[in-house]
């Protein structure tokens, strides 16, 4: 983590900014993004694809982390968007990314978020039916518009990844059937306000060897091969995104390597290429600030720490067995002793875990830590399970830090809630 640093009077750092000045300010559990290092992962990336010789857009995955000052960023830079809502594309207008940078992705996309797509006049849409399809046609041609379209197409290839974030096999909902796919893009011609222009894979998320995309990547193709040969034109390919990061000790994945893949298997086709990245870019620039409610050891066979962050905080842990690293932020703390502790939140189901048996010093009550690669689906999953109110969130930029989520307010979490009215007469 190079944006990590410990100082020996300010405890843990992100990007020269000290976490512990951020918690005094406004206590926990709070989020802090860095927003150079997602800056400098994204150009790793960009510089990865240039340097094979690829021309490759980049479509930031929004789902990732939606923050309106991240996509801001991403439309700084010059970067596109991928999306799966019409909620996601309400963000990316707000924040000033070009709608003919954005694709839609997603495998049911309702009409009304359709229209609101077509309408901007949407970069790109990647159909992952037949009878979304058909749909997207429909509506084109009532608003007088071409969609730009690509079918999403599903490999058949094994990520190797958690089977709740792997969308490439072919019993998984996502994408085409790789056999139907030639005929439904020679059908896509065929239709009134439709512009085909290639094809799109994704085939899951934390993704940390190239051989699955080689294997993806080889099948497209040769689907682009078999549909040129028959006559149709075929521009694009949007490789999708899943380049995985390191939470433990795992080599994370090397754009380098992705765009070698994309390389060998696409390159020599004339096509231009697109990825969807969103763990990779924003996953390690994030942390999870929280402090120590109490620790409980009385009569167990291994002790609690009970935090002030939850599974509703992040969602990880619970959801997917996730490992995040834990540090302590006080300078104190890191020259102490560890030894194994079960780290917990307060809600009332044993999922509630971030660890068990970790490592780490003496801490007590008022201790507090940072929760490392909570950037990407963090605060996107959060919720306020057990009434808790959402965590404030902070930008870190240039050594300075701003608030750009305050903490919910009580008010906030039922404000849109209503009564029913009291009742008028008798039944
Ligand atoms: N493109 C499509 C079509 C996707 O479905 C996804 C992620 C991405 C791009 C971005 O994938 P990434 O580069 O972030 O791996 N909540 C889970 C991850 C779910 C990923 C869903 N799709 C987690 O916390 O691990």
């Amino acid at each position: 983590h190079p944006h990590l640093s410990t100082d020996p009077l300010c405890g843990l750092m992100l990007e020269g900014v000290a976490l512990n000045a951020i918690a005094d300010a406004l206590g926990t559990p709070c989020w802090v993004i860095g927003a150079n290092t997602l800056r400098q992962r994204l150009k790793r990336m960009q510089t990865a694809m240039t340097d094979a010789g690829l021309d490759v857009r980049i479509h930031y995955a929004v789902k990732a982390n939606d923050h309106l000052s991240v996509l801001s960023i991403i439309g700084q830079e010059g970067y596109g968007a991928d999306i799966v809502s019409g909620g996601e594309l309400a963000r990316t207008q707000k924040a000033g990314i070009p709608a003919q940078r954005v694709v839609f992705s997603g495998v049911g996309k309702s009409d009304a978020e359709l229209e609101h797509a077509i309408g901007l006049g949407i970069g790109q849409i990647n159909v992952e039916s037949a009878e979304e399809l058909e749909i997207i046609s429909a509506i084109a041609t009532r608003l007088g518009k071409q969609a730009r379209i690509t079918l999403r197409v599903n490999p058949d290839v094994d990520a190797e990844t958690h089977a709740k974030i792997t969308t490439g096999l072919a019993d998984n909902k996502f994408g085409i059937p790789f056999a139907n796919a030639a005929a439904l893009y020679a059908r896509a011609f065929t239709l009134p306000g439709l512009r085909p222009v290639g094809f799109a894979t994704h085939i899951g998320s934390q993704i940390l060897s190239t051989a699955p995309y080689h294997a993806a990547y080889a099948r497209i193709a040769d689907l682009v091969r078999s549909v040129r040969a028959s006559g149709l034109a075929v521009e694009v390919v949007d490789c999708g995104g899943g380049l995985g990061i390191s939470y433990r000790n795992e080599v994370e994945g090397q754009p380098e390597a992705l765009a070698g893949a994309m390389r060998a298997e696409l390159g020599d086709l004339g096509l231009r290429l697109s990825i969807e990245p969103g763990r990779w870019p924003i996953g390690p620039a994030g942390v999870l600030l929280s402090s120590v409610i109490l620790r409980k050891e009385e009569g167990l066979p291994s002790p609690f720490l009970v935090l002030d962050a939850a599974m509703n905080d992040l969602v990880r842990p619970s959801m997917y067995e996730a490992w995040h690293g834990i540090l302590p932020l006080a300078p104190q703390d890191f020259s102490q002793p560890v030894a194994p502790i079960h780290v917990v939140g307060p809600v009332c189901e044993s999922g509630d875990t971030f660890a068990r048996d970790r490592l780490l010093p003496p801490l007590g009550r008022a201790s507090r830590i940072a929760i490392l690669d909570t950037g990407a689906y963090g605060t996107v999953m959060s919720s306020n399970y057990n009434s808790r109110p959402l965590a404030s969130e902070v930008l870190v930029e240039n050594g300075q830090w701003t608030v750009i989520r305050h903490r919910q307010t009580l008010e906030e979490m039922w404000q849109d809630e209503t009564l029913p009215a009291p009742p008028t007469g008798k039944a």
